[in-house]
């Protein structure tokens, strides 16, 4: 019989060769096309990280012009798209809508679904990296139940999403430079992360020759739970649930106990053993978020703060290199900015639809590639005959 090697969980396994982005966890690194996420944060902004993610170097202004005005091009949702939004129950989580709705592309925007034809590949990215902001942004307008916003070409990504979601018709919406860049970050620090769940899930569906909104639609499903990006929602729900610094003990001493399923959410990560270098950025944009809207002494953060020195100097934490991870800082900065945690993961996944185009069309054009099809150890009965029901 054929022998396969056994690695539940893909730790050791390499499923691809890929040229994008580079992680070394024990270091704590981070590189997109060679360039460290926290230089990416600081001076670049998300639609550039984009076109590198894509296209493999840093754009010229012109190349970044011409990427730009090609994304704002496409911003706009079929409009019938609306009807699509209302069959779906008020308090229906938005992650459900966005993994909907995006599956549902494939139905309106057939011109871009042949993965065989590189034109409809590159018309089929571009339209989900401009629409995803639209689509989150209406599945939580929906949830609220106030008008969608269409959006605002004349803004850049991060404003145009935030005004998509707070706007309302009755008042000008203005949004501040400072909320728009750490939103701007929020998507930057999120776009790409090698191959995590969400992304081998897209490279597993695309393998396959499902049409490109089909598969980022399985990344979308398989980004949501709490393991992977439902971390953020989770992480903040953990924090007002402790709710006072007094109550932290309590959670630690259940996070260490082995009887008890209970983890810090928020802390850890497979492949970083070391902090979480998007943590640190998003660090330091959580305390520039909270300074401009005044809630330096909102519970949840002295919590979260608490949290995290206690667990950075406890034995259990440290020798099991448990650092926070980006999940842990990004829910604080949503939280402020007026987000309901239900939204984190939508946000998350409209980051990383980038990062799932990009891998997914380089697998395309990979001819190595072969449909996706893991073994298994097999540890059922060995053949036997069939019973008639009577008989048995
Ligand atoms: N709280 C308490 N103990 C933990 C935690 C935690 N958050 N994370 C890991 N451990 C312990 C775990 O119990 C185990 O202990 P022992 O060796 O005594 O059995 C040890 O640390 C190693 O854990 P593991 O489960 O083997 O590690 P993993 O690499 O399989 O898991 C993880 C990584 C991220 C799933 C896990 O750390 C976790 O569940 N964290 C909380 C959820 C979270 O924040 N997820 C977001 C990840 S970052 C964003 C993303 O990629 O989407």
């Amino acid at each position: 019989a054929d022998v396969f090697t056994f690695d539940p969980g893909f730790t050791s396994t390499a499923s691809c060769e890929s040229a994008i982005t580079f992680i070394d966890g024990d270091k704590g690194e981070l590189l997109h096309r060679g360039y460290a996420i926290g230089e990416l944060a600081s001076k670049s902004h998300y639609l550039e990280v984009c076109y590198l993610l894509l296209y493999g170097e840093l754009p010229t202004a012109q190349q970044l012009e011409d990427f730009t005005n090609r994304v704002t091009n496409h911003t706009m949702l079929h409009e019938q798209m609306m009807q699509f939004y209302r069959g779906f129950r008020r308090d229906a989580h938005p992650m459900a809508i966005v993994c909907g709705v995006v599956g549902a592309m494939s139905a309106f925007y057939h011109d871009s679904t042949d993965v065989n034809d590189p034109w409809q590949r590159e018309v089929a990215s571009i339209r989900m990296i401009a629409k995803l902001p639209t689509i989150t942004a209406w599945a939580y307008k929906y949830s609220v139940g106030q008008p969608f916003v269409y959006p605002s070409n004349d803004l850049d990504y991060a404003s145009n999403f935030l005004r998509m979601c707070f706007a309302v018709p009755a008042e000008e919406y203005v949004v501040d430079p400072i909320l728009s860049r750490a939103m701007d970050r929020i998507f930057t620090l999120h776009a790409d992360h090698e191959q995590n769940a969400s992304t081998s899930t897209v490279r597993l569906a695309g393998s396959s020759g499902a049409n490109p909104f089909a598969c980022i639609a399985a990344g979308v499903a398989c980004l949501w739970g709490p393991a992977h990006g439902g971390a953020n929602e989770a992480a903040l729900n953990m924090l007002r649930e402790i709710g006072s610094v007094d109550r932290i003990p309590e959670y630690i001493a259940k996070a260490k106990d082995k009887d008890d399923p209970f983890r810090l959410m928020g802390f850890g990560h497979r492949v970083y053993k070391n902090f979480d270098p998007r943590a640190k950025v998003m660090k330091e944009s959580a305390d520039e978020v909270l300074a401009l809207l005044g809630v330096e002494n909102n519970p949840t953060l002295q919590v979260a703060k608490e949290l995290e020195k206690i667990a950075l100097e406890d034995p259990y934490f440290v020798e099991r290199k448990l650092y926070p991870n980006v999940d842990f800082y990004s829910g604080i900065i949503l939280d402020a900015m007026g987000f309901p945690t239900s939204m984190f993961t939508p946000i998350f996944a409209l980051s990383r639809t980038v990062g799932w185009i990009a891998q997914w069309k380089e697998m395309i054009a990979d001819e190595k590639q072969k449909i996706g099809r893991p073994r298994q150890l097999y540890t059922g009965a060995a053949h036997r005959d069939y019973v008639d029901v009577e008989n048995r």
